[in-house]
């Protein structure tokens, strides 16, 4: 549900925001223990919403890594995971384009064109161990989100934060959240089989397609 806690927690999770009560912990270490380059090392993500640099496309991804410049193999790599490589194609000067109106000669692009791009950023770091994509849903296509969800993960893992139930079959894991509590946990098959919130929803979408 809308405002149910799911960016708050990303945020809790990442350490952006401190929790009143309690403490989140990685690696058994309190998050507020960590060095927050170390910790901002470990992750790719993209917030919802996602920023839009007013700066070239080859920057808007490179933010992913703090602007350290990126070899050209891990740009195309971080491009072709976050589904830009047809937005990089389209622009006159490619990742040396500069994007925005604010420019003279900048472009602008649609909202989910400027979404890819945010994607690739959150590809950007090949170390990462974890990439969260809060929402990516608004702005892409169904079958971009699909794609997302299916592809091999090769070891990293992946937390999507998504409305389209349909998508997140492939998942290991489903964590339903109603106002800011854990209502359900488990795969697809168990939350089905357990009839409860998620089946209600699941069904309910399916049936809008039927
Ligand atoms: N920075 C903040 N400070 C205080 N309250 C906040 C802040 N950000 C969000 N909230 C509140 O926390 C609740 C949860 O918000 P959150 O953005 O985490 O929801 P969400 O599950 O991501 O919703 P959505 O599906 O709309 O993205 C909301 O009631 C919101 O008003
Ligand atoms: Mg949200």
């Amino acid at each position: 549900m809308n405002g149910s806690g799911k960016s708050t927690l990303i945020k809790l999770a990442l350490g952006l925001y401190r929790p009143l009560n309690g403490k989140v912990l990685l690696d058994g270490t309190d998050l507020a223990d960590w060095d927050r380059e170390a910790l901002a090392r470990r992750f790719g993500v993209l917030f919802q919403p996602s920023t839009n640099f007013k700066m070239t496309a080859r920057d808007n991804i490179e933010v992913g890594v703090g602007l350290a410049p990126m070899s050209d193999e891990a740009l195309a790599r971080a491009t072709e995971l976050g589904l830009a490589d047809e937005v990089i194609a389209d622009l006159p000067e490619g990742y040396n384009s500069r994007l925005s109106k604010r420019f003279v000669d900048g472009i602008e692009m649609s909202g989910g064109q400027w979404k890819r791009l945010a994607l690739a950023r959150a590809y950007a770091n090949p170390d990462a161990d974890c990439v969260i994509l809060d929402e990516p849903t608004a702005a892409l296509d169904a079958n971009a989100e699909a794609e997302l969800l299916k592809r091999p993960r090769d070891g990293t893992g992946l937390i999507i934060i998504s409305h389209r139930l349909s998508n997140l079959r492939p998942t290991d894991q489903i964590i339903m959240l109603e106002k800011g509590r854990l209502i359900e946990q488990g795969d697809h098959d168990a939350l089905v089989e357990k009839g409860g919130a998620y089946a209600t929803m699941f069904n309910v979408q399916a049936k809008a397609y039927r």
